[in-house]
């Protein structure tokens, strides 16, 4: 049996189709490549198509034979959600519900799904449990609380079981160097501020000084892409042994100011990298850390990246090495 993995040639969603392959799992993978890149994807079988479009699905669930899903597709930009809120909910909420519809009339009942910090807002706690309301600052967040909701009804109406990964903020490369981070247009802080590194923009704008943080930028908890991939393959398996649901933030534990990240990459790069002020991007929470230790606990997980210069690095070593990120394609 295989495992359908959705977005499997995006940024997450590749760095698991690896971890996945490596494990001697099948694999058919669905991607739009709307932000995906074939060349990402390292193997299994490949689909392209939309997850709104019910016929497609069908034929994928007819023509093979899926165990689980693991579900990563989905829009991510938390400024653009904020402009364009209705394409956040057509893409992540319409998708993830026929994609639900779909596995439960093809009798798949065990789902991995791709939640967010996003779904906390602005925290009034930290560092962040699963037990903090989940009050969403921005459509993107609001969009995976409400794919999280339709799971656990779906749990309870047609017993499919789920494990759904709260990630905070994905970063760095697979070690081996051939996957890397290209979203396009690009919005995240790390590849941004290694294009500086690289020579390929002059600057990096940081988004507000003016946060109620130490060096007044926002903090954010970083993950390591390839931590975060081995983490769906531990909560796979934790369905397959015990049959459970179950809920899990998956960060390192320790948050990092925007600044403190250009300083680290500096560190990692051996150059100067330039920075210049302008206002808060809307929908940014000042500040998000995880607490892991249920992923720890019950999942038995444990990131191998805990420093932000490790994880930067992995970065540093990816984007050097392809500069035009996957290319064409
Ligand atoms: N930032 C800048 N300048 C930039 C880009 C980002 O200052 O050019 C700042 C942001 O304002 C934020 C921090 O860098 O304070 C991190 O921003 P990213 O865009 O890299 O990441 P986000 O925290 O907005 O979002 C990421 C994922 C989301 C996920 C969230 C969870 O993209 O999908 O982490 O913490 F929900």
């Amino acid at each position: 049996m295989a495992v359908l993995v959705t977005g499997g040639a995006g940024y997450i969603g590749s760095h698991t189709v690896l971890e996945l392959l490596d494990r001697g799992e099948k694999v058919v993978v669905i991607d739009n490549l709307e932000n995906g890149h074939r060349r990402s994807c390292a193997g299994g079988v490949f689909y392209k198509g939309d997850l709104r479009d019910g016929p497609f699905l069908d034929e994928v669930f007819r023509e093979n034979d899926i165990e689980a899903v693991m579900h990563f597709a989905a829009y991510t930009a938390v400024g653009e959600s904020i402009s364009s809120p209705l394409k956040y909910y057509h893409n992540n909420v319409v998708s993830s519900l026929t994609l639900l519809e779909k596995a439960v009339e093809a009798g798949v009942k065990k789902m991995v799904f791709s939640s967010s910090a996003a779904v906390y807002g602005d925290p009034g706690r930290l560092p962040i449990t699963e037990s903090h309301a989940a009050r969403p600052n921005n459509p993107y967040g609001d969009t995976k609380l409400a794919a999280e909701r339709a799971l656990i009804w779906a749990e309870g109406a047609y017993g499919v079981k789920h494990i759904i990964l709260r990630y905070f903020n994905a970063a760095g490369a697979h070690p081996g160097g051939d996957i890397g981070e290209d979203h396009r247009p690009e919005t995240h802080l790390i590849p941004l501020v290694l294009k500086v590194a690289l020579g390929k923009s002059e600057q990096v704008n940081i988004f507000g000084k003016d946060y109620g943080t130490p060096d007044g930028t926002c903090i954010r908890d970083y993950i390591h892409v390839s931590d975060l991939a081995r983490a769906h393959l531990l909560g796979l398996e934790r369905l397959r042994s015990l049959n459970q649901s179950g809920l899990y933030n998956l960060g390192n534990g320790e948050g990092f100011s925007n600044l403190e990240v250009v300083r680290a990459a500096e560190a990692v790069t051996g150059g100067k990298i330039n920075v210049s002020y302008t206002c808060r991007r809307p929908g940014d929470p000042s500040a998000l850390v995880a607490s892991s230790r249920k992923a720890r606990e019950e999942l038995g997980w444990k990131p191998r990246f805990e420093r932000l210069e490790e994880i930067i690095e992995t970065a540093w070593k990816w984007h050097s090495r392809h500069p035009d990120g996957f290319g064409e394609g």
